[in-house]
């Protein structure tokens, strides 16, 4: 691969057409890393139509699932293998403390390894119809081509969870990261390009969201778009995909509410609740973003839980020591303070935090302190809205009833947390609570063998375990005649 050539196109490493390139710049100090290449709309049509060709006629489809599964083996080993420097990669670009990039790269690693076994697992029935002559059953099939486009957040482990079950399931894909990260989908490719996948089963698209991603939505040769990212964007992809009804999965926004009771174990609690919002700068379309406090604990808990916000440590994610790092962009940091003035504006009171952070390790990226609102009303922006940044809001509860309905009072219902010594207690939340993704007693754990996604606006579809799998294959009813005999239906042409 040449320095400027970072598309990957029917196996090979190709610079845009038109010579383009963008800046990628590492948010904890804002300095140009490197440039890549930038995607026009032929580029996009060639990545296109490569994955198309690759499907109706190449081999990824018709390999056996086991030889599938052997290249996507070998690609996590390569991953494993690289991992420390693939972490650090991740980290440059997204700004993400080390510690989570680590977590990050293992977890991909283990997709792939995950979704390799699964694909060679039992899958598809047989049906008890009421013709005892039929045999009736269903076999799983690929999709197509399969156009994924990821966010800028976590740019490693969306690669992995995108093109894993897409790959498994023997579709040809175009993967899209975000603008801002492609830096760890760039590894990862060298070590897809190393072992030789057949080319057009998956390729590397660098580009712009609104033109190249959108015509990834709008082509009649794409079957199947996958992505995580706004709701915002997830509608107009929606929109987009009409043209030839694309099959649509979206993993979008979310304001998921953290409900801790009274009789929760209250250290338990404290440490979970900064961990829900603050891992990932709240980055997270998952994080906690609205503690929901039993109002008996309000003068406790919230001077404990300001004292350990101002004790996390902020910098540069390259530094071991950092428990939290920049946001990804002065856009976003601009974004997240424009809610944190609204906030403000509104009436809500500010606990702890809402200043970007100026010293000297900090003052040339995109810092701002761990922020937590209290004083809220259900109604201001900071409540409804996904700020996606490092911003706690809190909300008082009496009972369990006005939890549960504070807690269901969103447009979104991606994730919830409940925690409380009362387990019967939890569970009853749990389960009247609209959230895809539950936790009782803990908060962020996901697994690849579990299925992921939401609830409202947070979503359509599910990822990870065999959900994840089946959004990416068709279902095919196959009726076999035991016994073919004449139908006798037309009686004067077939006596
Ligand atoms: P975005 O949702 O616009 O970007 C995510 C991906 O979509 C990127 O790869 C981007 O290039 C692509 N994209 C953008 N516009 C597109 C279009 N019209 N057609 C096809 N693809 C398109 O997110 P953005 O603008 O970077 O961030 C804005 C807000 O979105 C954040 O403040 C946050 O609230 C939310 N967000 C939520 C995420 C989540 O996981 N819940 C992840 C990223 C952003
Ligand atoms: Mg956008």
């Amino acid at each position: 691969m040449n320095s400027s050539d970072q598309l990957f196109i029917n196996g090979t490493w190709l610079s845009a057409v038109d010579g383009a390139t963008r800046e990628i710049f590492n948010p904890a100090t804002n300095e140009v890393i490197t440039l890549v290449s930038d995607a026009s709309l032929s580029d996009t049509e060639k990545a296109i139509h490569a994955a198309r060709t690759a499907f109706d006629s190449g081999p990824w489809p018709r390999l056996t699932a086991t030889e599938r599964a052997t290249y996507l083996f070998k690609l996590a080993d390569l991953i494993e293998a690289q991992a420390e420097a693939l972490a650090m990669v991740e980290t440059r670009n997204s700004g993400k403390p080390l510690r989570e990039a680590r977590y990050d790269v293992a977890d991909a690693s283990a997709c792939f390894r995950y979704y390799a076994g699964l694909i060679t697992k039992p899958s598809g029935e047989t049906y008890a119809v009421p013709d005892p002559n039929i045999l009736a059953m269903t076999v799983r099939e690929p999709i197509g081509v399969c156009a994924q486009i990821i966010p800028w957040n976590y740019p490693f482990l969306m690669a992995a969870w995108k093109l894993a079950p897409g790959l498994a399931a023997g579709n040809c894909c175009i993967l899209k990261p975000a603008e801002t990260t492609p830096l760890s989908a760039i590894e990862l490719f060298n070590l897809i390009a190393q072992l030789n996948f057949p080319p057009g089963s998956v390729q590397l698209l660098l580009g712009s969201g609104p033109t190249v991603g959108n015509l990834l939505a709008e082509s009649p040769l794409v079957d199947k778009i996958a992505f995580t990212g706004s709701t915002k964007t997830g509608r107009s992809i929606m929109r987009a995909a009409t043209g030839n009804i694309k099959k649509v999965t979206l993993e979008l926004g979310g304001k998921s509410p953290n409900i801790v009771f009274a009789d929760a174990d209250l250290n338990l609690a404290l440490e979970y609740a900064l961990f829900a919002i603050f891992a990932g700068q709240g980055q997270v379309c998952t994080a906690g973003s609205r503690l929901l406090l039993q109002d008996t604990l309000a003068e406790t808990f919230l001077p404990r839980l300001a004292e350990a916000s101002r004790c996390i440590v902020v910098g540069d994610g390259m530094n071991p020591d950092t428990e939290m790092g920049p946001l990804i962009s002065p856009l976003q940091l601009e974004r997240v303070q424009a809610y944190i003035q609204s906030g403000l504006a509104e009436g809500a009171q500010l606990l702890c935090g809402g200043q970007r952070i100026n010293t000297p390790e900090c003052e040339r990226g995109n810092f701002l302190e761990p922020t937590i609102f209290v004083h809220t009303h259900p109604c201001m922006k900071i409540v409804q809205e996904e700020i996606f940044g490092p911003v706690l809001v809190v909300q008082l509860f009496h009972d369990e009833a006005e939890a549960i309905s504070l807690a269901n009072d969103s447009v979104y219902g991606l994730a919830a947390g409940v925690f409380t010594s009362d387990t019967t207690k939890g569970l009853r939340v749990l389960k009247q609570l609209r959230a895809g993704i539950t936790w009782l007693n803990t908060y962020h754990p996901t697994f690849n063998e579990a299925p992921w996604g939401g609830y409202k606006q947070s979503g359509i579809g599910r990822e990870l375990g065999t959900y994840g799998l089946d959004a990416y294959l068709e279902i095919k009813q196959i009726n076999i005649n035991l016994a073919p005999q004449p139908l006798g239906w037309y009686r004067k042409c077939f006596s």
